[in-house]
């Protein structure tokens, strides 16, 4: 099972680092100049701020401890001194932060609205490769990651970096020598960096794969809890989940702990370069005020130093997060209008397969043939239903004409229109499609029937409530149409929520009717209803569906048999039942004199 973005990586390579810099900086940083100019230059004042009181410190050591003391209003500059640098150094990190925040949340909803927009108008088969476990948790988690390393990260980054220049340039005032000896050990404390970051960069990868893989794990223990429950494996699902965690959690320790360990490695370069200042200011009789600045800058330094290591973790992970997001950004849907496609013209509203071949996995070198050579016909006021035993192909033939899928070879044309050459949403706003698991959003039931028609008024709404049956019990629920229906229309029955989903079809009112199982998974007296509101809805429209039960199929135009992907049999019921062929023997083991037989001709089939 593909849990990962990564579904996608044949489609868009990962960007490399610094691409993911350019872009990032491009799509986010831009557009937002001011304000990221604004907390990039609070981070100067900072830095500044920070190394003009180390280097105040110098005059107050004198001042107090020289062998000339000054007269006290001579020096009294320099507390004064003091509390405006500290005050405006304060001033600059409210600043810094409250820019950073803005910059930075804006950044994040613009990334997860992004990202969602992705995913609606991603192509089926893509959405079908990857679990919705993973984009989630990219819209959740990586989105923040990203606004960490790109703001939080690079403002603090700026700050810690200018600090540690700022601290130098106190050295090298107060000793230049010096500072030379203590300049010595910077590539040292660079090799420890950038030791520690490689290990801490690692982890983070692995716990980000980790995380999408978690939230996968969960999203599919929720998503079949029936399954669980009745089958008693609890402990079981525990135990996926925990293992999840627990190799979460390895990649989390990993990078925590390196990060643990840099502290005290950077606190024994600390400690070498201290005692050799030292041991040289013995040596030369440093004075006590340049000794004690000394000493300060060098822990201050040592501070951002140990800064910059945590922060290059936050962009690494910013950057890695970042990279993902771009791949999942950059997969455009295959299926979209040609340039300058025009709009369907609706004339007749005839569909026609015309040697259709379809699979799912047409890019592999033996694809399985889902549909191969269909050829099949059906106009205005027309039944087609499409019957044959499961996995023959009736819902990827269904699925082929609003284009949710596109041909792999032969073309469906509508009004001799190849549905490919018109635009997406002309097709689909001619198109009404029922299936047998009917989806209801968690609003009222006025939004779910207007689903299609937002604009639609009551009147309408409850005209198409009555054709799909459905008006009295909406009427007779507490708050009537202005009820919620729960979390996939959890509080409504299987057939009140077919009846919606019908009604909504009415609405719609388009010419083209396609209905997959609309009926099988009703109880016997739902199903009679929902027939007779079907039968309403089919009149005058061009109608393929498939029936589960052979009794809805009798009363159809034409019937045609798939099995395998193909078409075996064509006529209507009385031909087809003379034939003596495959349709035939499904119907004799169905008992179709009973109206509403319960029989599974699939499954009497095999
Ligand atoms: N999303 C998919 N990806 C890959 N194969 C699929 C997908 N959907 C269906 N199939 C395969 O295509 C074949 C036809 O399936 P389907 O059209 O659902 O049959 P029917 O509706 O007649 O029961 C089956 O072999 C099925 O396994
Ligand atoms: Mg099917």
């Amino acid at each position: 099972m593909s849990t990962s973005l990564d579904a996608g990586a044949d489609t868009a390579t990962e960007l490399s680092g610094w691409a993911s810099i350019r872009r990032l900086a491009a799509t986010w940083l831009l557009p937002r100049w001011g304000e990221v100019a604004g907390s990039l230059a609070c981070a100067v004042v900072v830095a500044a701020s920070t190394a003009l009181a180390l280097y105040l410190l110098d005059p107050v050591i004198k001042s107090v401890f020289g062998a000339h003391r000054p007269k006290f209003t001579e020096i009294l500059w320099v507390p004064a001194a003091f509390i405006v640098v500290g005050g405006v150094r304060g001033i600059a990190q409210v600043g810094q932060a409250t820019l950073v925040n803005r910059v930075g949340h804006s950044i994040v909803g613009e990334i997860q609205l992004s990202l969602f927009s992705r995913l609606i108008r991603a192509d089926l088969a893509r959405l079908r490769q990857q679990h919705s476990g993973a984009y989630l948790s990219s819209v959740l988690y990586d989105a923040t990651l990203i606004r960490e390393g790109l703001t939080t990260g690079v403002v603090n980054y700026t700050q810690n970096a200018l600090q540690v220049v700022g601290m130098f340039g106190v050295m090298a005032y107060e000793d230049w020598l010096l500072t030379l000896v203590v300049f010595g050990a910077a590539p040292v404390a660079a090799w420890v960096m950038r030791r520690f970051g490689k290990r801490t960069r690692k982890a983070a990868t692995g716990a980000m794969a980790e995380t999408s893989a978690l939230s996968t794990a969960v999203m599919e223990s929720l998503d079949g809890v029936k399954v669980v429950k009745i089958d008693n494996r609890e402990a079981f699902e525990e135990g996926r989940v925990g293992e999840v965690i627990d190799r979460r959690q390895r990649f989390i320790i990993k990078g925590a702990n390196a990060r643990a360990a840099a502290a005290p490695a950077a606190e024994t370069l600390t400690t070498v370069v201290t005692a050799a200042v030292i041991t040289y200011a013995a040596w030369r009789g440093l004075g006590l005020n340049q000794l004690m600045v000394f000493l300060g800058a060098l822990g201050a330094m040592s501070q951002s130093l140990r800064q910059l290591a945590n922060l290059q973790t936050v962009i690494a992970e910013g950057l890695t997060a970042a990279g993902r997001l771009f791949q999942a950004l950059d997969v455009a849907p295959e299926i979209a209008d040609a340039a300058g496609a025009p709009a369907l013209a609706v004339t007749d509203a005839a569909i026609a397969f015309d040697h259709v071949s379809f699979a799912y996995n047409p890019e592999t070198p033996d694809p399985t043939w889902a549909l191969a050579d269909v050829s099949l016909t059906v106009r205005r006021g027309e039944t087609v239903a499409l019957v044959g035993p499961s996995g023959g192909g009736k819902s990827t033939l269904l699925n082929l004409i609003p284009r949710f899928y596109d041909v792999t070879g032969g073309q469906v044309t509508v009004d001799g229109q190849d549905i490919r050459s018109v635009k997406l949403a002309s097709l689909r706003d001619q198109i009404a499609l029922v299936t047998q698991e009917p989806f209801l959003f968690d609003d009222t039931i006025r939004a779910n029937i207007a689903y299609a028609r937002p604009g639609a008024g009551q009147a309408e709404i409850e005209a198409a409530a009555r054709a799909a049956a459905a008006h009295e019990f909406i009427t007779a629920l507490p708050g009537g149409y202005d009820a919620q229906v729960g979390e996939a229309g959890a509080r409504l029955s299987g057939g009140q929520r077919q009846r919606i989903a019908i009604a909504r079809a009415f609405l719609k009112n388009a010419p083209v009717l396609l209905l997959d199982e609309a009926t099988s998974a009703l109880d016997t007296e739902s199903e009679v209803k929902v027939q007779e509101a079907l039968e309403r809805l089919m009149a005058g429209r061009t109608t393929l569906l498939i029936a589960h039960r052979l009794s809805t199929v009798r009363k159809a135009d034409r019937i045609y048999v798939i099995a395998e992907g193909r078409v075996e049999e064509i006529g209507d019921h009385e031909t087809l039942m003379a034939s003596g062929g495959l349709y035939a023997r499904l119907a004799r083991a169905q008992a179709l004199n009973a109206p509403n037989a319960a029989a599974d001709p699939v499954a009497a089939a095999r």
